[in-house]
Order: C-alpha cells, then sequence, then structure tokens
C-alpha cells in the first residue's frame, strides 16, 4: 500500500465515523461471511450461549449470529454503525449493540462462549495494540471459549486499496500468547469488491494455564 492509501485509512474514531456517514464501506457486503458459517460448522461450535462481535460495522454477522442462536453483544466505535446496525435488527433479535473502544472501554456480559472479528484486529498497525485486543477477548472469554478472526492477509498481489495486510508471524505473535492456535487457514473475505484479497481465517481457544 502507497502512503496515500495509508493516509486514507481510517485510523481514529473520527474517521471510522466519518466512513459510515459517507456510506464509503466496501468492507460491508450485506451478508453473513460464508467463513463464519464454516467455522461454526468445522469446530463444533454450537449456536447457544454468549457470543461478542468487536467491530461489527452496521451488524450483519451480529444479527446472523442471533439468528442462529447466540445471544449477541455487539461493539464498534462508529455510532452511526451502531445506529444502522440497531435498525437492521429484527424486534426480538437478541442482539445488544453498544459503541465503545474495545481497547479501552469495559464491556459488560463476559464472559462469553465465541468472540469473532472480521476485519477489526487488522486494522491496529502497532503490534502492541494487536496484542492487548487478544489478551482483552482473552479476558473476556469463557476458560475454553473460541475466537473467529477474518484478517487481510500479506499473501496475494500488490493492491492500492483493501483491507490491512498482516502476516501469519504478526498475528501468532498478537494471539499465541493467550490462545492456542487452532487453525489459520488462507481465505478470501467472500464478499464485497475486495473479495479476491486473501485472508487469513483464525480460529483460537483461550489458554488453559496450569500451576507449574
Ligand atoms: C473493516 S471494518 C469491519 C466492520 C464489520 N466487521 C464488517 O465486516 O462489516 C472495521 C470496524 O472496526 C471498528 N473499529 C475500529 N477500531 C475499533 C476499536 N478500537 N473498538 C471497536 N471497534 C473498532 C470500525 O469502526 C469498523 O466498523
Amino acid at each position: 500500500m502507497n502512503m496515500t492509501e495509508e493516509r486514507k485509512r481510517p485510523t481514529d474514531r473520527a474517521s471510522w465515523e466519518q466512513r459510515y456517514i459517507d456510506g464509503e464501506l466496501p468492507w460491508d457486503s450485506g451478508k453473513p461471511d460464508l467463513n463464519l458459517s464454516r467455522v461454526l460448522e468445522d469446530h463444533g461450535i454450537r449456536p447457544s450461549g454468549k457470543a461478542l462481535e468487536i467491530g461489527c460495522g452496521t451488524g450483519t454477522n451480529s444479527i446472523y449470529l442471533a439468528e442462529r442462536g447466540f445471544e449477541v453483544t455487539a461493539m464498534d466505535l462508529s455510532s452511526t454503525a451502531i445506529a444502522k446496525a440497531e435498525a437492521k435488527a429484527a424486534a426480538g433479535c437478541k442482539c445488544r449493540f453498544l459503541v465503545g473502544d474495545f481497547l479501552v472501554n469495559d464491556l459488560q456480559g463476559a464472559p462469553f462462549k465465541l468472540a469473532y472479528d472480521r476485519g477489526c484486529l487488522h486494522v491496529f498497525d502497532d503490534a502492541k495494540e494487536r496484542e492487548r485486543f487478544a489478551s482483552r477477548i482473552a479476558d473476556l472469554l469463557d476458560p475454553e471459549g473460541m475466537w473467529h478472526s477474518l484478517i487481510g492477509s500479506t499473501d496475494g498481489p500488490p493492491r492500492n486499496a483493501g483491507p490491512p495486510r498482516r502476516s501469519a508471524m504478526e498475528i501468532i505473535s498478537a494471539v499465541e500468547p493467550h490462545f492456542e492456535i487452532l487453525e489459520l487457514r488462507s481465505t478470501n473475505f467472500d464478499q464485497g469488491p475486495h473479495s479476491q484479497a486473501r485472508a487469513w481465517a483464525l480460529v483460537a481457544r483461550r489458554r488453559i494455564f496450569y500451576p507449574a
């Protein structure tokens, strides 16, 4: 990604908010991500209990998880995104949408059985913030809770737009201290204008620390 594109990428609350106000949302396909249903199936994650989505945007995948049977808490930095998510959720939908910064703000409702993010971990350029993101998720999960993340990949041809790119090593450094990595699979963002962009599907289980 060249420097012009780098500057265009939203990195703070105001820029994310502006993207949602302007409707500049290439990641927002309006359809549940197929990687999510595949992961639930492959890892035998039964659709019941509490799930958390971080960086939920306009809530498509949160609503999908609630329709499958989870009781969902979903957070996003952008109040405009959360207002759109609330408007999309049908009456009776078991989704609680919250505006907040996941790295900073308290989040009620733990422990969760499942954490999910589609393109939120990968927005953090700073390795310490990625590690904090993973550590916060671990703290909010059941002892053997699971996390599925979809992350832009450094693989694939050069491109001047699209999701941020993270290497497998960057992901492992952030995640492995807190999680047992069950899967790190090369895939694609399945929908939208950047559907050809390579992605990583991470599936990880919170670590149990045994006494020495
Ligand atoms: C690439 S978008 C993906 C949105 C949604 N998951 C989707 O697939 O449509 C990343 C989202 O993460 C949110 N975000 C970025 N930093 C965040 C933070 N620190 N806490 C909570 N949400 C954050 C942004 O507002 C944005 O909605």
